[in-house]
């Protein structure tokens, strides 16, 4: 709907320790989708995803493949933006934390927290885990029988001593608890707002925000001594892409923020849930209006990993399964929120299942009847009966409840009522049985394939965010003009014209054979 309000969402930005794999390209699709769809519906949409290269982490990468630490961010980055264009994704910037204008934001938001009393010098003795760039409690470690410490993720956590700026996080915790208790959508899903305010309720420490015993990061303002903490710098980032520190009305910060989605894993949810609404609030901005913690993907049952080498590359699936296939995968198979497995199968039979049995044949058997008995024409329609309405109405019905499940990001439910009207569209076609009225009754053989065009149409206007090539593909066998393609077109009055000629059907989702011998 024209003249809604602009919405700004939001990836994590990625470290560039390493190269992209499904996990990484899920949450950008997600929000992909998203934006897609908002875009659709007449918002002013800005989409921002990136890369995290700053840190500790990042350095030892670098040190690991022998280069220096910008040279390889460089390097890795380039992998990440590589992968917009792999998985079709419609972001409106890509920012990195190494920009000048990344540091600028960063600086700027450090003086003002610090101005306003929030930030003080003093030292940290604790345990860090360089893999989640985070500091740990002793009592959220477990000991090894080797007596190395371990973070709840399994990350392997050291011993730092050192000079360091706190944020008086300690401080916060009634207001964080206020703000949740106000903003019952603010995490979602429910069971992991839970989970944070528990971790809030338990106590919160003031957090360490700089490091001193190595150079990769953003200095601090006035103190050469210290680099900035990676996660107030990173965490900046949804700032720095609106303009920060410039909030002057006209300028995006203004138009833009707050944030209505940061889409996260849940291994992020305590950064983006706990720290960065704090420092916002801090600093005296606007807390963003939902965080979204989606769950975690396994391969084949297991933990992906380097080491088990089943780290599977958004490259592989589009070249063996299609983009398309591989974007509706993602979303289909697992409630999102819940942790998935992916394995080959259930792509497969997703794939030939819900694509090429159900979406798939659908278009193209009707598309081939209206090309072989109706001139290869949009028919004309006559009167509609109770069953002809019936369907259109399931179509017409969808788009109220797609927005309804995008609004609480649950894809799958939304996916599931686009592929209910599939399913009715298929069993009309069984029902109709069009290929018999050719002879008995013409007429009525082209109101029910005008039915059915129409209900393609709008079925295909609905899986744009979703399937953007597919998509385009059955709108362009329809006929119908890109400027016609948007959810306005989905209102009262609006639908395939009769006479319209259309060109010889192609089938768009190819079913999956699978190679003699896998
Ligand atoms: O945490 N399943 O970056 P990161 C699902 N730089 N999602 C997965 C996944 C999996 N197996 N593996 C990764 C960072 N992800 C910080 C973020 S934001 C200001 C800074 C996704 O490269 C998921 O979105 O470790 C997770 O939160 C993110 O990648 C972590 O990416
Ligand atoms: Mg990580």
């Amino acid at each position: 709907m024209a003249g809604q309000k602009p919405y700004y969402i939001t990836t994590p930005i990625y470290y560039v320790n390493d190269v992209p794999h499904i996990g990484h390209a899920y949450t950008t699709l997600a929000c992909d989708v998203l934006a897609r769809f908002m875009r659709l519906d007449g918002r002013d949409v800005k989409f921002l995803t990136g890369t995290d290269e700053h840190g500790q982490k990042v350095e030892k990468s670098a040190q690991v493949a022998g280069v220096d630490p910008q040279t390889f961010t460089d390097r890795v980055s380039q992998n990440f933006r590589d992968l917009v264009g792999a998985m079709n994704y419609t972001n409106d910037d890509f920012i990195r934390t190494t920009e000048p204008r990344h540091i600028e934001a960063c600086q700027a938001l450090w003086r003002v927290l610090a101005e306003k009393g929030e930030i003080y010098l003093g030292s940290y003795a604790g345990w860090y885990a360089v893999r989640d760039e985070a500091f740990y409690g002793e009592d959220e470690l477990t000991t090894t029988p080797t007596g190395r410490k371990l973070a709840p993720s399994g990350a392997e956590c050291e011993w730092v001593e050192e000079p360091s700026y706190f944020f008086r996080l300690s401080a916060w915790q009634d207001r964080l608890l206020k703000f949740y208790e106000d903003n019952p959508d603010f995490i979602l899903p429910p069971g992991k707002r839970n989970e944070v305010m528990a971790f809030v309720k338990s106590g919160l420490r003031d957090l360490s925000v700089s490091r001193t015993t190595f150079n990769w990061g953003v200095p601090v303002p006035d103190d050469e001594q210290h680099i900035m903490y990676v996660w107030l710098d990173a965490l900046t980032n949804y700032i720095t892409a609106l303009g920060y520190p410039n909030t002057e009305a006209g300028g995006d910060y203004a138009k833009y923020w707050p944030a209505d989605l940061h889409m996260v894993g849940k291994d992020i949810l305590r950064f983006h849930a706990v720290y960065w609404p704090a420092f916002l609030m801090a600093a005296g901005l606007e807390p963003p209006k939902r965080v979204f913690a989606h769950g975690w993907w396994t391969i084949e049952g297991q933990k992906m990993s380097k080491s088990l080498g089943n780290v599977v590359a958004p490259d592989a699936l589009i070249s063996t399964y299609g983009l398309d296939p591989t974007r509706y995968f993602l979303l289909r198979e697992v409630p999102f929120g819940n942790d998935g497995d992916f394995s080959r199968r259930a792509m497969v039979n997703r794939l030939n299942g819900d694509l090429a049995n159900d979406y798939g044949n659908l278009v193209q058997r009707v598309l081939s009847m209206i090309q072989k008995n109706c001139a290869a024409k949009v028919p004309e329609a006559g009167a509609f009966t109770e069953a002809d309405q019936k369907l259109l109405g399931a179509a017409g019905a969808l788009l109220d409840t797609v927005r309804r499940e995008l609004t609480v990001q649950a894809f799958h439910k939304a996916i599931e009522a686009i592929w209910g009207v599939i399913g009715d569209a298929n069993r009309y076609v069984d029902e109709q049985a069009p290929w018999a009225l050719r002879k008995t009754d013409p007429a009525r053989m082209g109101t029910v394939l005008y039915v059915l065009a129409e209900t393609i149409r709008r079925l295909a206007i609905l899986t744009q965010p979703l399937m953007p090539d597919a998509s385009a593909k059955i709108l362009d066998q329809l006929a119908v003009p890109a400027e016609q393609r948007g959810f306005d077109r989905l209102a009262e009055g609006q639908a395939l014209a009769s006479g319209t000629p259309l060109a010889p059907p192609q089938g768009v989702f190819p079913r999956f054979v699978e190679e003699a011998g896998n």
